[in-house]
């Protein structure tokens, strides 16, 4: 079955992205405009140091790699999505997912404990369903030191499976806790904090719910719950705009 979705874009969102861009794009400028002049100034005989324009470039690379990372996340956001709902085994998402994270598992030293029960097929769309998980996976990842652990625990109740991540890496203080699901709110210098907005939204357009508990220099723990089959929507046959129904 297919859904179409349309992104709605908001003013605020829209000025926070500006505002996102700006800084990242003005080093860029800046340190161009330094090498430049440098250059004018070695072709006019002047002495220049090579490592002092070699710092200028990487830090202009180093904000256009900012940069792209912004835009890459807000494609990933803003996309009008064509949903593919399927039945789908969750062990095998969650184990894609997994694989997804496998190279930033191995640079930290990370061990995944996984205590996975018997659980039934789900209604989802399991590309978009592996990039939500992806996101948790990597959050917990950067969050601990070398050899931390990402416990992950998958099970079914009444019909609605229950995914918990939890990490024992430096978790979050309630100002950060509050704000994380906000776009563009990051405490990472290498950060878009656009991951958890995308990963929120991926999974409500999947019915389900996510919330995050965490104790400063504890860890976090990460609960997805998605029912195992959808919720029937007007929208479901029509052209993508979403109604609510009375069963929400
Ligand atoms: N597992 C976690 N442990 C500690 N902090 C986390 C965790 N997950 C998310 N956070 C906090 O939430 C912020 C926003 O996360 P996210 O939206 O994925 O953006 P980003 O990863 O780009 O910073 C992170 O910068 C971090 O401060
Ligand atoms: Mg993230």
């Amino acid at each position: 079955m297919q859904q179409k979705k349309r992104p709605v874009l908001t003013d605020e969102f829209i000025a926070a992205v500006a505002h996102e861009i700006r800084n990242p794009l003005s080093s860029v400028k800046m340190n161009l405009q330094v090498f430049s002049r440098s250059l004018a100034a070695m072709s006019s005989g002047k002495e220049v140091s090579i490592p002092n324009l070699q710092e200028h470039l990487r830090v202009a690379l180093k904000s256009l790699e900012h940069l792209e990372r912004i835009v890459n996340d807000i494609m990933d956001v803003s996309r009008p999505e064509v949903l593919e709902f399927a039945s789908e085994s969750m062990a095998d998402v969650i184990e894609a997912s997994l694989l997804l994270a496998e190279n930033d598992l191995a640079v930290k030293g990370v061990r995944v404990v996984k205590n996975i029960g018997a659980l039934p097929k789900v209604e989802v769309d399991a590309r978009r369903m592996e990039q939500a998980l992806l996101n948790i996976f990597l959050n917990g990842i950067h969050a601990m030191k070398k050899g931390g652990r990402l416990m992950i625990n998958a099970g079914e109740r009444d019909g609605i499976v229950s995914i918990v991540i939890e990490d024992d890496g430096k978790g979050m203080p309630p100002e950060v806790l509050s704000r994380v699901f906000e776009p563009f709110f990051t405490t990472s210098p290498e950060g878009t904090g656009l991951g958890l907005t995308l990963t929120k939204r991926l999974i409500e357009q999947e019915d389900g719910t996510i919330s995050i508990e965490s104790e400063l220099g504890k860890g976090t723990r990460v609960t997805v719950m998605l029912p195992c089959r959808r919720k029937r929507r007007a929208a479901d046959d029509d052209n993508g705009h979403e109604k609510d129904t009375d069963n929400r």
